[in-house]
């Protein structure tokens, strides 16, 4: 009775004079609407494959002076809003990408100084996006709906204290524009001829333009934003405009990134540039574009002819280095090209820096990875046919991204998602928003679910994480609990195992050298083990019970069926030995000292290569320095022949590859089925860099303790990391002079430090506990 009533006076009031019955404060953009306004949608007959933008459009009159002016949007798709032709914030490819059906994300804008005396026009554009454009494989477009809709509230507050509304609703026009084509895969076409020119003004005449359809939807999904929107960042100028030996033009841009090119160009009415993105060149250095499978990932421009024309897409992105521009009016001349990234607006969380230069690029490739790759959300790469939050890559990451920068915000948001894509059953979907519709529940991807939170929590040292997610950590432990067979084995369901860990002649990596139940047991129990630790910290002494019983068994059943009499492991795999003595799968003294020998010797026999795959790599070397191997850590660290994490960038990456070899040594690819150049997950070794060669470790949650202690080897002369914790900025530098060596340490205010300082042959450590200040050391 009430809606109903509400609606009426809504409907009946226009848009003015709305009293102060739904207060808004108006400069806390927190603030929830209460959603009166209604989804409008085109009422264009369309097909699944040209799909052009919708443009939507309403005039005002406004008479009064305004204290404040709130929009509040969203969209099935993606849009862009203007009012009055400014545009509307600075956030693209909004309003993101979450489990729309579940929980769709609007956004809130101060618009005040937009809003003028007289009249007033809103414009918004919606494009495909997520929402219905092609996601995922198969049969991929229109995942959450086929029409594309608009959903605009904006809540004025006049100086005198009374409010009015401006809504979405059945007085909106919609019409077509200059964007004809979009699609996050396949690029974006625009045509300059069919601009409407000041479409989003006021004077603009639209008579021509439809009545929008009022469509219905059900407004319990909507939820507010919590994570930073993705802006624009870094922008780069051709750094080489040259022709490939099959006599293609290009532009590189130096760095593999991920946004698109804003193309200036003069030229006639109807002349079309086309731009496609690679992220690579073949062994002869042409344009290479076969790994990005079935994405386009091509901007077509054409030209109205009047003057100079700006060119840039609104509702796509591509993960490129190169260009290769085609119809281009004139020379390729550098001024009129410029690549500009996009990632969610993260704020910059860490440095390190060191004497190696092959340490610092890849470094810079493994934060490059990150920027390419946090677009929304957690992505595996940016530039194929796939650009989907895969959980195993995430969880092995998550770590590393947050020395980087200050994730919280990010992955607080995506673990909701991962919370409400959960299956009844406890099984988390392999890829989270889950478009693949998979079983999910494979080990050390579904473990997402209780890794995220628990590492959350020892960052960021907020316990609202474990709050929020408790649930669905426990309903995943659940589902392994629920199928372990009799001999108290998680040897249950389909799994990627150490993903793409190096096996010669086994190409996609499916049939990984470890075994993969072995692999299953040991992420069951490590998920017990993060599970029981939030109960502790969130006081639930019985669950604390019940599960360090669980973790009892499983560690009592791994022992039985895959450690043999003499202490190997049934996989005689680094992979093997890394996760049991990561996640303590073996009785504490000899059992790991052995297990820790065979993991070196195995090393060893590869020449001291690693082998290992997603699950294996992020925990290799931190590993390796526990058992007392600092040595070996930094020889693998350091080794740059294939497979390792220096070899790829030898030859020239500047991002982090999805494969040991993506291109191997002859010049050559891996299987273009699967070889992206932007794919964060063995970019995991950034964490135990962090920790290590700078020393910057979190002691306590939220680094209310931190110790600061460097291992010296790799010869390495000097390193400097610094890293902003929730109480301030901590730095760590240390320098060898001869056979002294200096350290120099920051420790932010309200937190304790342990400092370790060794001598020049890093042995000998000192230790000093201090509190927040600046430190000197010298030995
Ligand atoms: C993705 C991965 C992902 C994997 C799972 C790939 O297609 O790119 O990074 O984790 O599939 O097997």
């Amino acid at each position: 009775m009430r809606t109903t009533l509400l609606k009426v006076f809504f409907l009946s009031i226009a848009i003015f004079g709305f009293a102060a019955v739904f207060a808004v404060k108006a400069q806390n953009i927190t603030t929830k609407p209460v959603w009166r306004a209604h989804w409008i949608e085109s009422n264009f007959e369309e097909d699944k494959t040209v799909r052009p933008a919708q443009y939507f459009r309403k005039v005002f009159t406004n008479k009064r002076k305004i204290k404040a002016a709130i929009a509040y949007i969203t969209a099935h798709g993606m849009y862009e809003a203007q009012l009055n032709g400014k545009r509307v914030g600075d956030a693209y490819l909004t309003p993101g990408w979450t489990s729309y059906k579940k929980r769709l994300q609007y956004q809130a804008y101060d618009v005040t100084p937009l809003v003028i005396k007289g009249e007033n026009s809103i414009g918004v554009t919606v494009g495909n996006g997520w929402y219905r454009g092609a996601i995922g494989w198969g049969d991929n477009t229109n995942r959450w709906g086929t029409k594309s809709g608009l959903l605009f509230q904006m809540e004025i507050t006049f100086s005198d204290g009374t409010k009015a509304t401006i809504g979405s609703d059945g007085t909106w026009k919609s019409g077509l524009g200059n964007i004809q084509y979009n699609e996050i895969y396949h690029g974006e076409t625009i045509d300059h001829r069919l601009a409407k020119k000041d479409w989003a003004l006021p004077g603009y005449d639209d008579s021509a333009w439809s009545a929008v359809k009022v469509a219905s939807y059900d407004n319990s999904n909507l939820v507010p934003t919590i994570n930073e929107p993705v802006k624009k960042h870094e922008t780069f100028k051709p750094v080489k405009i040259f022709t490939t030996p099959k006599g293609e033009k290009l532009i590189d841009f130096g760095q593999n990134m991920v946004g698109w090119v804003i193309v200036k160009a003069k030229g006639a009415a109807g002349d079309h540039i086309s731009i496609q993105h690679a992220e690579v060149l073949d062994k002869e250095g042409n344009f290479y574009t076969t790994n990005l499978r079935s994405a386009k990932a091509t901007a077509n421009y054409i030209l109205s002819g009047d003057g100079e024309e700006v060119f840039e897409p609104h509702f796509t992105f591509y993960g490129f280095r190169y260009i290769k521009v085609e119809g281009y009016p004139g020379e390729l001349l550098p001024e009129n090209f410029t690549a500009v990234t996009l990632y969610s607006d993260m704020a910059p969380a860490g440095t390190l820096s060191c004497s190696n230069p092959l340490l610092n690029q890849l470094q810079h490739n493994i934060a490059w990875g990150q920027r390419g790759n946090f677009l929304d959300v957690p992505t595996d790469c940016p530039q194929r046919d796939e650009r989907l939050g895969w959980t195993g890559d995430a969880q092995a990451f998550f770590r590393t991204a947050t020395f980087n920068f200050n994730v919280k915000n990010f992955f607080t948001k995506w673990l909701k998602d991962v919370a409400a894509d959960q299956r009844a059953d406890g099984a988390i979907p392999h890829v989270i928003p889950d478009v693949l519709n998979s079983d999910g529940g494979a080990t050390g991807w579904a473990d997402v679910s209780t890794i995220i939170p628990w590492q959350m929590y020892e960052v960021y040292g907020d316990k609202q994480v474990l709050i929020d997610q408790y649930a669905s950590m426990k309903a995943w432990v659940g589902y392994m609990e629920n199928h372990t067979n009799v001999n108290g084995l998680f040897a249950y369901g389909d799994h990627f195992g150490d993903w793409l860990s190096f096996k010669p002649g086994n190409d996609a990596g499916s049939d990984a050298i470890t075994d993969k139940y072995e692999i299953a047991q040991c992420f069951f129990a490590h998920s017990t083990q993060l599970l029981i630790n939030t109960a502790k910290v969130l006081n639930k002494p019985d669950d604390v019970t019940k599960y360090e019983s669980l973790l009892k068994r499983i560690k009592d059943a791994y022992n039985k069926e895959y450690v043999t009499g003499s202490g190997r492991l049934m996989s005689n795999t680094q992979t093997a030995y890394v996760l049991a003595l990561q996640f303590d799968m073996l009785p504490d003294g000899e059992a790991r000292i052995k297990a820790a020998q065979y993991l070196a010797g195995n090393i060893g026999k590869y020449n001291n290569h690693l082998t290992t795959g997603f699950l294996g790599t992020p925990y290799l070397c931190h590993v390796l320095s526990r058992f007392g191997y600092n040595d070996l850590a930094y020889t693998l660290l350091l080794q740059d022949t294939f497979p390792s994490w220096l070899y790829p960038v030898k030859m020239g990456a500047t991002t982090i590859w999805e494969r040991w070899d993506g291109i191997k040594p002859d010049g050559s690819f891996q299987n273009p089925e699967m070889n992206s150049f932007n794919h964060y997950a063995y970019g995991a070794i950034g964490d135990w860099m962090y920790q290590n060669i700078a020393g910057i470790q979190a002691a306590e949650p939220g680094y209310k303790k931190i110790v600061i202690k460097p291992i010296i080897g790799g010869k390495l002369t000097w390193a400097e990391g610094t890293y902003d914790c929730p109480f301030g900025k901590i730095s760590s530098k240390w320098k060898i002079t001869g056979n002294k060596l200096t350290m120099d340490v920051t420790i932010p205010q309200n937190t304790t430090a342990d400092i370790y300082v060794p001598d020049a042959a890093g042995k000998n450590y000192k230790m000093y506990t201090v509190k927040g200040g600046t430190y000197q050391y010298s030995r």
